[in-house]
């Protein structure tokens, strides 16, 4: 017993240090996962899919604070009409089906992004799932889904203009507090997948500080345990924000 157990202890990785609070991922590269393999792109997504629930489970485990996922962007709808109509209904599918073991492990959905394109039924369904886990506080999955950066500010700025806000107010707090993740912190850790070193309009105002992340394995193959590199390669980053080395390492003292 004391021998397995010691096995066990072997082989259980190190605890991970530094766990970035909000994780932003570019999920790309099913339609290639699919392409490689010979399979319909319907199937790299549907791998997607699954992969995001390990994902979310790993962010769960790890103590990311708040997971951001670009799950379909405004420059997305100029996909063949087909696929479009098939990220919707991924989107309502994975609602539908997952939102009771979301809400029982203490994931808050939030969607970030215009409701407007998107058929009522879906909207619906958006809403009552953040409405329905809005109490939960262990992890906040923030569902970028209809979302642009630059469509984002634009927002913000007519919100801003429409609230009567006199120039000499607006600052980057109040910018902030404008954005669909007005009162999240900024992303620590942006991943993308599949080779792409892009960001892609996603976040551009709130990662403008964060760490980047990119490596080749497309999305349905990026696991727990390449989540895992990815933490630890931003662990050994120094965050200057500006400064210099000097100045961190007296602050961290
Ligand atoms: C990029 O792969 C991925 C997307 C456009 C988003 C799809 C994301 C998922 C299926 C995960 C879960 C989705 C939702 C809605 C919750 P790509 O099609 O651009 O791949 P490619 O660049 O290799 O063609």
């Amino acid at each position: 017993m004391v021998a397995a157990l010691k096995v066990e202890e072997q082989i259980l990785p190190p605890a991970l240090e530094h766990v970035p609070k909000h994780i932003a991922i570019i999920m790309d590269g099913n339609g290639r996962w699919a392409k490689a393999r010979g399979l319909p792109r319907a199937e790299g997504h549907r791998q997607g899919t699954e992969n995001l629930r390990r994902i979310i489970r790993a962010c769960v485990e790890f103590g990311v604070e708040v997971l951001t996922i670009y799950a379909f962007s405004t420059e997305n709808w100029r996909r063949p009409p087909l696929e479009v109509r098939l990220l919707m209904t991924i989107l309502q599918t994975v609602i539908q089906r997952e939102l009771q073991e979301l809400s029982d492990n203490g994931v808050q959905i939030r969607h970030i992004g215009q409701l407007d394109r998107i058929a009522p039924s879906l909207q619906k369904e958006i809403l009552h799932a953040c409405d329905y886990t809005k109490d939960n506080h262990r992890l906040i999955l923030n569902v970028a889904f209809n979302y642009g950066g630059r469509d984002e500010i634009v927002h913000a700025v007519q919100q801003i203009v429409k609230d009567g806000i006199p120039a000499d107010q607006i600052n980057e707090d109040l910018i902030n507090h404008y954005m669909y993740t007005g009162d999240l912190p900024d992303p620590d850790l942006v991943i993308r997948t599949s080779g792409e070193l892009r960001l892609s309009n996603f976040l551009i105002w709130q990662a403008a500080y964060s760490e980047y992340y990119f490596t080749d394995t497309y999305w349905p193959d990026f696991d727990k345990a390449e989540l895992r590199k990815a933490i630890e390669e931003y662990a050994r980053r120094t965050r200057r924000f500006g400064k210099t080395d000097e100045q961190v390492q007296d602050e961290e003292e």
